[in-house]
């Protein structure tokens, strides 16, 4: 039994006499009232714990330290308002209960102080509770974004939200509502597509699904839409972070563009009530978002309305300015709320202490900040629950769990070739080869943020189940012979008369090695030669060749395009990989479409989206909304290049 779990601070109310009829003024009825009281509304709560709270307790509300960055006791001394796990902020053993074992113990703390404002506890499960071992990985959002289906996930976001809330984790930075314009970008696979409708409508279901009815229901857990704004349309070459690109970078464009592509998902999340905005490292034509004003203030919160909090990322604050204390105060006053340190709090508490001292920061700001913070809180229900659900421990990685994310990989497929009917895989096949390192490997059909901040290869980081376990499974039932290897060596594999086995289909998985934010930043998304080589001995060995792509984003395939008689992107499925099989044999439809456009060459990118379709326009290999549905297969040519 978790500690703390089962006995939830009883509603004042409930220990309060029944009030006295009395002939005095309001006022003395209003001196009574109590923010613990849940059944006053949440602006009365607002305004009860605001008016009893010292600056050092508002300033603490204001700050979200890394888990490793500090103790319990420390939560308790500092009133800190939030602590997060960042990438791979996992505890030892990583395990559902020692997370909630964890998550319990700063709630505790927090619980602790004078005023016993309950922490958010905030994690990046951007698909599924991803630092967790054992929870279900659905597919990144690319793959999501494939589908084209807000029901579907609106269900994925729902199961996240139960497998963070069997852990205490009650914040989740997520969804990624980037609408990026150029997919050498590192994060392209958190977001949704490049296009703004289809990132509005998804973004809105992800928001939907975590939140549920009500934030107050003990299964919903706090969205953060994020970047805020345009972290999708920074230039090449802008970034001033480590060896960054476009990430952290410069969107060197004008407001209306920023209006039309940028601004739509925030605006829709916003009315299906997100309470919490995660700002972007990037700037907007030069100025650093952390420290925007007009769009932080005037435009989020002014303009759209926003009545949540704005939340910094990580450590993005020390960017605006080399004086640390310079750069407090000018994002404070731009409109940040509360503050991702993550490291040092008590620099953070000791300069934002001073600037208000200094009047740098005014009291009403602080107020306004520290009332948005609060007002999520009781919203969320976090006095009455503040701690972790035990009833829903079992549910983490749950068969249920895994089998809407083995649908989500089916429906996140797209064909984009299909000649001689290489797809499905024939009844009467009898032998199939499988090739590439990606065919056997967990690490990299979850990509990055599993686990690890940058992911991982290999099978261990935690349970699934391969695509080459999922092709055995389903090859056996069907009588047919699987034979793996890495290279496409298929050397040994010969019939009694030692003539080499010709394979019916043969399947090589193509992929990208994962990565996170600018460290994926890239401007070469051709094949590996490994791949392409395995393609080509591939081709010597087998009747049909199929290559399945497994990426955060589209890769340059056209020098290969002829070399296989299918292509699928498989996008990065997760930890389901017999969502793959399913569709690879025909028992499921590929339905998947192309969430971006997919390029020709490296030159095309980044496109020139205000000249698609119509005009002069420098065709994609395949174009957005692209994808083959097996049944009905269609010759692909590849287009003329344009000079
Ligand atoms: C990322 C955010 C993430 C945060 C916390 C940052 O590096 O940009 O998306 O929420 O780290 O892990
Ligand atoms: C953390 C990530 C964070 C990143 C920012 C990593 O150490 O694990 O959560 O996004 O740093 O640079």
């Amino acid at each position: 039994m978790l500690l703390g779990c089962t006995a939830p601070t009883p509603a004042a109310t409930e220990t309060l006499p029944p009030p006295e009829p009395t002939t005095e003024p309001p006022m003395a009825t209003s001196q009574a009232e109590d923010y613990r009281d849940g059944s006053l509304p949440v602006e009365r709560r607002v305004e009860l714990l605001l008016s009893e709270m010292t600056l050092a307790e508002k300033i603490g509300q204001m700050t979200l330290v890394e888990k490793n960055s500090i103790t319990p006791e420390a939560v308790t001394e500092f009133a800190i308002g939030a602590v997060l796990s960042g990438g791979g902020g996992y505890p030892q053993p990583n395990t559902p209960e020692a997370w909630a074992e964890m998550v319990d113990g700063f709630q505790q703390s927090a619980l602790d102080t004078r005023l016993g404002i309950p922490i958010l506890y905030g994690v990046d499960a951007v698909h599924g509770h991803n630092n967790v071992y054992g929870a279900v990985i659905f597919p990144h959002n690319v793959g999501l974004g494939a589908t084209r289906s807000p029901d579907l996930v609106r269900d994925i976001a729902q199961v996240t939200a139960v497998e963070m809330a069997a852990t205490g984790a009650n914040w989740n930075y997520a969804p990624v509502v980037a609408v990026p314009q150029d997919i050498r970008w590192g994060r392209t696979y958190e977001a949704y597509g490049e296009d703004p409708a289809l990132v509005t409508e998804l973004g809105v279901a992800f928001v939907e699904g975590l939140q549920g009815a009500s934030l107050a229901e003990p299964s919903s857990v706090l969205a953060t839409p994020k970047h805020f704004v345009a972290d999708g349309g920074t230039a090449w070459g802008t970034s001033r972070t480590e060896n960054y690109e476009l990430d952290q970078g410069d969107a060197q464009i004008d407001e209306a563009t920023l209006r039309a592509i940028h601004l739509p998902p925030y605006q829709a999340a916003i009315e299906v009530g997100a309470q919490s905005i995660m700002v972007s490292y990037s700037s907007w034509q030069g100025e650093k978002l952390h420290g925007h004003e007009y769009l932080l203030t005037d435009v989020l919160k002014g303009e759209l309305g926003f009545e949540g909090f704005v939340v910094s990322d990580w450590q993005a604050i020390n960017q605006i300015d080399t004086n640390y204390y310079e750069a407090v105060v000018k994002a404070i006053n731009a409109g940040i709320d509360l503050n991702m340190v993550p490291y040092n709090y008590e620099l953070f508490i000791q300069a934002l202490t001073a600037a208000v001292e200094n009047g740098d920061v005014p009291e009403t700001r602080i107020d306004d900040a520290v009332r948005r913070i609060l007002r999520a809180k009781f919203e969320m229900g976090l006095f009455e629950h503040p701690f972790s659900d035990s009833a829903y421990l079992e549910e983490v990685g749950s068969a249920e769990h895994r089998e809407l994310a083995r649908q989500a990989v089916r429906e996140s497929l797209v064909l984009l070739k299909n000649d001689s009917a290489a797809l499905p895989v024939a009844d009467d096949a009898r032998w199939i080869f499988v090739a590439g390192e990606a065919a056997d490997n967990l690490g990299m059909q979850a990509g990055g943020w599993t686990i690890e901040w940058q992911g991982k290869t290999g099978n261990s980081l935690t349970e699934g189940t391969t695509i080459l376990d999922a092709i055995e499974e389903r090859a056996e039932g069907a009588g047919v012979q699987v034979q793996y290897n890495r290279f496409a060596d298929y050397e040994r594999i010969t019939d009694d008369a030692g003539q080499p086995i010709i394979a019916d289909v043969g399947i090589v998985i193509v992929a990208e090695r994962p990565y996170a934010e600018g460290r994926g930043d890239s401007d070469d998304l051709t094949l590996s030669e490994f791949d392409v080589n395995a393609i080509q001995r591939m081709r010597e060995r087998s009747e049909r060749v199929v290559v399945l792509i497994l990426s955060g984003r589209p890769l340059v395939i056209t020098d290969q395009l002829d070399l296989a008689d299918a292509w699928v992107a498989a996008w990065l499925p997760g930890t389901e990989g017999q969502g793959v099989a399913d569709v690879l044999f025909g028992d499921y439809p590929f339905t998947g479409k192309l969430p971006y456009s997919w390029p020709r060459a490296m030159g095309q990118i980044p496109f020139d989206f205000t000249t698609l379709p119509e005009t002069g326009y420098d065709a994609p290999l395949f174009p957005y909304g692209y994808g083959l549905d097996a049944t009905n297969p269609q010759p692909v040519t590849v287009p003329e290049c344009v000079p």
